[in-house]
């Protein structure tokens, strides 16, 4: 039985490092095992336009300190308002590699979103002449649509209709969470592409919900049922170049997560390589791990393979209960768990 597995050093195309002392708390952990990652614009108030992002990637450069060569991959926040020459100049300078679609109120941090994408066509169409990704956070947020239909209903409803219309668009569809997104993604052109986050391969909604309301298990797009989970499974584990990783990363304080309206968000970057090739493993498929964490997604964005690499062991890590992430507590994905591969660096 394979003891150790050695990949070339993996990215996390969807990340929320946060700011101010919880970035500091945070942000090793995923430069700890990833080389570079997306580094989402959800925060209060949201990263809208070229001079906050770069001082953004700046603050998060310096929470690194001097010693990291981890690489943070900037987006822009898009709104009602973004101007597309903005978009277009942040892109050309370098500042960010894309632009992240947040439907008004769909998470955390998405009240100054979206809230019809006819109202950013002038961007998209000038996205899809630069070839600038979009990164769609895919849910309706229409108060009849029941939220586990919500990702489903966005297909049909918002992104089927705007790849219609704007075929060369390239599209990140995030944290995929359905049977149904998974087989949209793979009957889209190659221009279409998923992350997977680690909880939608462990988890269904049976973890939210049986023997008591299990805060530690809520994230937006909520965990849906098993049969979709397997269907995620298949994705990330199949060979399919176009599903990738990306952990989601989401830490809230564990009061604010613990209380009668919780935050959505799973802090899962101290494990998440540990959690992600325990899914490989069962699937019988690590052989396939390496094409999922580190090739697929800069093939997509159009951006070098890492050189180096990473070596993981089986030798097995135990979660903590706590994490104290520079002053803040943080209940961690798999909290109190056990599990089968540490990552050595
Ligand atoms: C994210 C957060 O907390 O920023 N929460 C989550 O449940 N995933 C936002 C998001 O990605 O939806
Ligand atoms: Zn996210």
């Amino acid at each position: 039985m394979t003891q150790t597995l050695t990949i070339r050093r993996p990215d996390d195309w969807h990340v929320h490092l946060r700011d101010g002392d919880l970035l500091t708390g945070v942000a090793p952990y995923t430069a700890r095992q990833f080389a570079r990652a997306i580094v989402m614009p959800n925060l209060a108030p949201p990263m809208t336009d070229v001079a906050g992002v770069a001082a953004y990637r700046d603050r998060i450069l310096a929470a690194l300190g001097p010693d990291s060569t981890f690489t943070p991959l900037m987006t822009l926040y898009l709104t009602d308002a973004t101007d597309p020459d903005e978009v277009a100049r942040g892109f050309a300078e370098q500042v960010f590699v894309a632009a992240k679609l947040y439907p008004a109120h769909a998470t955390t941090g998405s009240a100054h979103g979206v809230t019809d994408v006819a109202n950013i066509r002038g961007v998209l169409e000038r996205m899809a002449q630069i070839g600038m990704p979009l990164l769609v956070h895919g849910e309706v947020t229409h108060a009849e649509v029941d939220i586990f239909d919500r990702e489903a209903v966005f297909i049909d409803a918002v992104l089927a209709p705007l790849l219609r219309d704007l075929p060369e668009l390239k599209v990140v569809f995030e944290h995929v969470t359905t049977r149904e997104a998974v087989d949209f993604v793979l009957a889209s052109s190659a221009n279409v592409a998923a992350t997977i986050t680690p909880q939608h391969l462990h988890i269904n909604r049976n973890a939210m919900l049986v023997g008591g309301m299990r805060p530690h298990a809520y994230c937006l797009p909520v965990a849906k049922r098993e049969h979709h989970r397997l269907a995620l499974r298949s994705a990330a584990t199949g060979g399919s170049t176009k599903f990738f990783l990306g952990t989601d990363t989401a830490p809230h304080a564990r009061h604010l997560k613990e209380a009668a309206c919780g935050c959505a968000g799973l802090f899962n970057a101290p494990f998440a390589l540990e959690s992600y090739l325990a899914v490989f493993e069962e699937e019988g498929a690590l052989d396939r791990f390496e094409g999922f964490a580190s090739v697929n997604g800069p093939r997509f964005y159009g951006l070098p393979l890492n050189e180096e690499t990473v070596t993981l062991e089986r030798s097995g890590v135990q979660v903590p209960e706590l994490i104290d992430a520079n002053g803040t507590g943080i209940v961690p994905f798999h909290a109190g768990e056990r599990l089968n591969w540490r990552y050595l660096g």
